[in-house]
């Protein structure tokens, strides 16, 4: 099924198919060490899974998606916690205005931008971040090679996710193809570089494959690119 985040019966495709149990968010909260006078941001928060665990954490929480389906369920779950807002935007639409976060996070969602997008859209959000200001994401990535080495690298990568996804690959491979081949899941170094030059510092990489997993950047002082 074609990925389109407007059409419900998408979203609840994605939704059956590929649930996140809680403990894989957990893990999220825990990297992030949230605390009361957090102000965090969840950038495609879908469903508002992640944003379900911890808003009751921190004394703000905005979440940022496109998807009209998704963001009707966020709101029905999140209705009536204080200090939690969800806005209907693109991701190269969004624009922080006065807000200040000092809490990051996106999960399989930055990957629907290109490398010139997420360049473009992390140089828009970074000046939001205050100093010491974390940012977690996780995504696909690839951790052995650059997105331009892709087809070089394709026979073992496919063979990688096979093996990782098990049993659930024969439904789910269309879908991790289509992702690694017309969506932008980018090198590692590459995704760094991004970081870098919006004001942040990398400080720890984790591959749960060869082809997913999570960088958590620190906010440097001032606004140094
Ligand atoms: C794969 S889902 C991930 C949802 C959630 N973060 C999770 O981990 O389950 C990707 C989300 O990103 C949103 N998304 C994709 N492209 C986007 C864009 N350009 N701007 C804003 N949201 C986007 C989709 O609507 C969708 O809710």
């Amino acid at each position: 099924m074609r990925e389109n985040w407007s059409d419900e019966n998408y979203a609840a495709h994605y939704n059956r198919l590929y649930a996140t149990p809680a403990e894989e968010f957990q893990a999220c909260l825990d990297l992030l060490a949230l605390g009361p006078e957090d102000s965090l941001v969840d950038f495609g928060c879908g469903n508002g899974d992640f944003l379900a665990l911890a808003a009751d954490r921190v004394a703000s929480a905005l979440g940022v998606d496109l998807s009209g389906p998704q963001l009707e369920i966020a709101r029905t779950r999140l209705s009536g916690r204080p200090g939690v807002e969800i806005l209907q935007s693109t991701f190269l639409d969004f624009d922080p205005g006065a807000r200040r976060f000092t809490r990051g996070f996106s999960r399989k969602a930055l990957h629907h931008l290109t490398d010139s997008e997420k360049e473009l859209f992390l140089a828009r959000i970074g000046p939001a971040f205050q100093p010491g200001a974390l940012f977690l994401l996780e995504d696909g990535m690839f951790f052995g090679f650059e997105r331009e080495e892709l087809e070089a690298n394709w026979d073992v990568l496919v063979a990688e996710a096979q093996a990782y996804y098990g049993d659930s690959w024969e439904a789910k491979k269309p879908d991790i193809l289509h992702s690694f081949r017309n969506e932008f899941p980018t090198g590692v170094r590459r995704w760094e570089r991004i970081f870098e030059k919006a004001g942040f510092t990398v400080t720890e990489r984790r591959a749960r494959s060869s082809f997913y997993g999570t960088l958590l950047a620190v906010k440097r002082q001032g606004n140094e690119g």
